[in-house]
């Protein structure tokens, strides 16, 4: 059970234990993190929106199609930007580190 940390809107630090084959968007979710997930995981609302530790985005893998595009039309991006609903969360993802972006 790989275990992430979480700088939330706020600013406070968390690190939350979370299953493998969740998305992180479910994630933040179910440990009420504030993090809305309007579209459900359909990529298409920003409100999984997260910026990724610059150490951790590139072991995340690239970025879908989909994904690049709804994150060109957010305001707040930066280039460790993802969104939650896109990843699948794996015991390698062990010590993931991400801070969950301001709601534009
Ligand atoms: S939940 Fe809507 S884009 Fe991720």
């Amino acid at each position: 059970m790989p275990t992430i940390h979480i700088t939330t809107r706020n600013g406070s630090d968390t690190s939350i234990a979370v299953n493998a084959g969740v998305s992180l968007m479910e994630a933040l979710t179910e440990h009420d993190l504030d993090v809305e997930a309007v579209c459900g995981g359909a990529a298409s609302c920003g409100t999984c929106h997260v910026h990724i530790a610059p150490d951790w985005f590139e072991r995340l893998g690239p970025r879908e199609e989909l994904e690049a595009m709804l994150l060109d039309g957010l305001l707040n991006t930066d280039e460790t930007s993802r969104l939650g609903c896109q990843i699948t969360l794996a015991d390698a993802h062990d010590g993931l580190t991400l801070t969950i972006a301001e709601v534009e």
